[in-house]
C-alpha cells in the first residue's frame, strides 16, 4: 500500500473526514498491519454486530475493539442491515452492469417513502458531490454573493462555495452550541447567495427544535437556498418529526440533503439523495451526471430503506452509544456539547486536537485528526461498540493523566 500515493481525485478534506491520513500517520507500518489483518479477519468471518454475525463474527468483533478503537468518521459501527448485505451479496455477479433499472427503482422508493414527485430528487454516490455542486452553483448563479452558515460545521459545502469565489460568512454557534438562527437571520440580504444549515449539526452534534428550523428556513427561502443538510437528521429522538421534508415537498426553495452513509451503514456503498425544486434538481442533476451509481449501494440502499426493523434498532443502539459516550467524558471530567442527537460527542479535550489524536493514537483509539474552525482544543469521538467505548474510556483516563 503506497499511502505517499493517495488518488488524486480525494481532495485533503475527504483524506481527513474518512481518515487515511490519520490511520498512516499515527498508526505506524505495525499498528497498520495489526489493523488490517483484524479487518480481513472481521471480514471474513461476516462480522456486523447484526442478525448475520456468528458467534465467532461477535468474538472476531469484540476482539478488534479490544485492540483498535475507531472512533473518528461517524459511522455506523455494526455495519449495514442483515437485508442490505443480502441484497450485496445476490448482485456481486452483476456487477459488470451499470445499475440502470435499480436507480430508477430506488428513486422510487424514495418518491414514495418521502411523499415528494420523482423528480425532485438528485440521488449520488454519497451526499458530498451534492454538497459540492450545490456549494458550487450557489456560488455562480450570485456572482460576488455570500454564504451564510454557522462555525463551526460541516465544511464541504462552504468551501465549494469559497472556491468560486463566493464570501463565507461565518457566525458563531450559541452558547449550547447550536445554530444560532436569529443571529443568521440577521445577516440574509441581497447579497446572500446561499444558506446552509446542518441539523443534527457536525461536529457538535446538537440539533435545533424543527419548528424553529422549519420558521427559519420558510422565511429565508424567500431571499435565497436553504441548504439543510439531513446527514443524521434520522438518529434523532423525535425521527421523523424532526426532519424538514415538508418544506422541499411544498415547494419552497429549500434543499433537504440527506446519506446512507451513516445510520444504515452503507458509507462503504455510497449513496447520498437530496431533495429540492424540481428546476433546481433539473440543474444538479446534470452537474452530477458522471455514470450512474454503484451498483452495490443502490442494491444495498433499495433494501436497507425496507428494513423498518433495522433502522428502528440502529437508532436504539446509536442513542445508547452516545448517551454511554456522554458518561464516559462527562466522568472524565471533560467539557462537551450536551443532548448531542448523531453518533457523536463534541469535547473540549484540553490540548490542541493534533496532541490529543497522537496521544489516543498510542493508546490505539482513532479519533477524527482535522480541528473545526475555533476550535482547537475540541476533538468529535463518535459512538463505537460497547468494547470501543469501554477502550476509549480507559484511553481517555491515561491520556489525561499523562
Ligand atoms: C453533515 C454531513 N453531511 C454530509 C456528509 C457526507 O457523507 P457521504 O458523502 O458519505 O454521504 C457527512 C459525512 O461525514 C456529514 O457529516
Amino acid at each position: 500500500m503506497n499511502w505517499g500515493n493517495l488518488p488524486a481525485s480525494m481532495d485533503p478534506q475527504d483524506l481527513a473526514e474518512v481518515g487515511c491520513v490519520m490511520t498512516a500517520v499515527t498508526l505506524g507500518r505495525r499498528g497498520l498491519l495489526r489493523f488490517a489483518g483484524l479487518l480481513s479477519g472481521a471480514v471474513a468471518a461476516g462480522a456486523s454486530g447484526w442478525v448475520l454475525a456468528t458467534p465467532v463474527a461477535a468474538e472476531a468483533d469484540a476482539a478488534a475493539s479490544e485492540t483498535i478503537a475507531n472512533l473518528s468518521l461517524n459511522e455506523n459501527p455494526w455495519g449495514p442491515s442483515p437485508r442490505a448485505q443480502q441484497a450485496m451479496l445476490r448482485n456481486i455477479a452483476s456487477n459488470h452492469r451499470y445499475a440502470g433499472a435499480e436507480t430508477q427503482a430506488l428513486i422510487r422508493k424514495i418518491a414514495e417513502l418521502e411523499n415528494v414527485s420523482p423528480d425532485t430528487i438528485v440521488l449520488a454516490p454519497g451526499s458530498s458531490p451534492l454538497l459540492r455542486i450545490l456549494g458550487d452553483q450557489f456560488a455562480t448563479d450570485l456572482p460576488g454573493g455570500e454564504l451564510i452558515t454557522a462555525t463551526a460545521t460541516f465544511e464541504v459545502l462552504f468551501r465549494a462555495f469559497a472556491a468560486r469565489g463566493g464570501d463565507v460568512v461565518h457566525v458563531p454557534l450559541d452558547d449550547q452550541l447550536r445554530f444560532d438562527l436569529d443571529a443568521m437571520a440577521s445577516r440574509i440580504g441581497s447579497r446572500t447567495a446561499g444558506i446552509y444549515v446542518c441539523n443534527p449539526n457536525n461536529p457538535t452534534g446538537t440539533a435545533l427544535s424543527v419548528d424553529a428550523l422549519r420558521a427559519f428556513a420558510t422565511e429565508a427561502a424567500r431571499t435565497a437556498p436553504v441548504f439543510i443538510d439531513e446527514a443524521y437528521v434520522d438518529m434523532m429522538d423525535d425521527w421523523p418529526r424532526s426532519s424538514c421534508m415538508d418544506l422541499a415537498r411544498a415547494g419552497h426553495d429549500v434543499v433537504i440533503c440527506r446519506t446512507l452513509s451513516k445510520l444504515h451503514g452503507l458509507a462503504g456503498a455510497r449513496i447520498g439523495f437530496a431533495v429540492m425544486r424540481k428546476e433546481r434538481a433539473d440543474r444538479v442533476r446534470a452537474a452530477a451526471r458522471s455514470g450512474g451509481l454503484p451498483r452495490m449501494g443502490v442494491v444495498a440502499a433499495l433494501a436497507s430503506l425496507d428494513d423498518e426493523a433495522f433502522v428502528t434498532e440502529a437508532r436504539q443502539r446509536l442513542r445508547a452509544g452516545r448517551l454511554a459516550l456522554e458518561r464516559v467524558v462527562a466522568e472524565a471530567g471533560l467539557e462537551y456539547a450536551h443532548g448531542s442527537q448523531a453518533n457523536y460527542v463534541y469535547v473540549n479535550t484540553g490540548m490542541p486536537n493534533e496532541r490529543f489524536v497522537g496521544l489516543m493514537a498510542e493508546q490505539n483509539v482513532l479519533v477524527v485528526r482535522r480541528s473545526f474552525q475555533g476550535y482547537d482544543n475540541w476533538n468529535r469521538i463518535c459512538v463505537g461498540t460497547d468494547a470501543e467505548i469501554e477502550h476509549c474510556r480507559r484511553a481517555l483516563a491515561r491520556v489525561l493523566a499523562a
